[in-house]
């Protein structure tokens, strides 16, 4: 792999959710190039077939390595459990490949060694068992209790969040009986972060909840440290392309960056 310091970030989502890890990573590499592809005219990525997403994510890396991106984050849950051993395989060294899903389960390796962990997310996360299995991996004594909580994804990106609908909704799921007892949760989505709050409400405070946007930016930073692959340049760029435009993305992309962006087209089939 030969890449220079001065090539960008590629991040990819199936929507605008994955600004919340964009939004980590221009915070802790504010030096750096940054090209974010939302899959706007597929989403949600979370109930679609694995063979579905593997097909959109390909052809969005192909997009990302065209402009000359170093690295590309999965910056999607949905799309790291059913596209990041495909993509790995499917790149090579044509760029490094970071996912969600083990930044996340290396945390809780570090954290919750013979303890209970809840986790929750969209189906197609949940159902591909892929945390269950890199957890059971690390042979930690680590109990993982899993609920696919597909209203949510939705919920807030219609603005649905720390109000009554959203509290009334949010609690339903938390009181399943399948997460009882945890000593901890994952928000296996990167839309979750915008509910942290409310989520951490729901227990009173008692149990960290783990939002994976900031362990990712941290494995990206490492990742760049040691390959030598940090932008020394302090007037970074960064460009958001969606595959389907509507104004109501591009103000929701304030939820999720915590400003507003401006959204530029590009469509994935003509
Ligand atoms: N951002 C996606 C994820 O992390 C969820 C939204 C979707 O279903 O497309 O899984």
């Amino acid at each position: 792999m030969n890449h220079s310091p001065s090539q960008p970030i590629g991040i990819f989502d199936s929507g605008i959710g994955g600004l919340t890890v964009a939004h980590a990573i221009r915070s802790l590499l504010p030096s750096e190039d940054i090209i974010y592809f939302g899959d706007t005219a597929h989403l949600p990525y979370g109930d679609k077939s694995e063979a579905a997403i593997q097909a959109y994510s390909i052809k969005i890396t192909d997009v990302l390595l065209k402009k000359g991106c170093k690295v590309i984050v999965i910056a999607c849950n949905s799309a790291s459990s059913a596209a990041y051993e495909l993509l790995k395989e499917y790149v090579r060294k044509d760029a490094h490949i970071i996912n969600v899903i083990d930044p996340m389960v290396d945390f809780v390796n570090e954290s919750f060694k013979g303890k209970s962990i809840g986790l929750i997310g969209t189906k197609r996360t949940v159902q591909s068992g892929v945390y269950d299995r890199k957890i059971t991996e690390l042979k930690a004594s680590i109990t993982l209790k899993t609920l696919a909580t597909p209203l949510l994804a939705p919920m807030i990106e219609e603005g649905f969040f720390n109000n009554q609908i959203s509290h009334e909704i949010i609690s339903q799921y938390l009181s399943d009986e399948s997460l009882s007892g945890i000593e901890g949760l994952i928000l296996a989505c990167t839309h979750y972060p915008l509910i942290k709050k409310e989520i951490s409400t729901f227990y009173q405070n008692a149990y960290p909840i783990l939002d994976s946007s900031e362990v990712v930016a941290v494995a990206l930073k490492k990742y760049l440290e040691i390959n030598r692959l940090e932008n020394p340049n302090g007037t970074p760029s960064h460009h958001f392309f969606v595959s389907d435009f509507t104004q109501s993305f591009e103000s929701s992309t304030r939820l999720f960056f915590r400003e507003l962006v401006h959204l530029e087209t590009h469509r994935l089939w003509n």
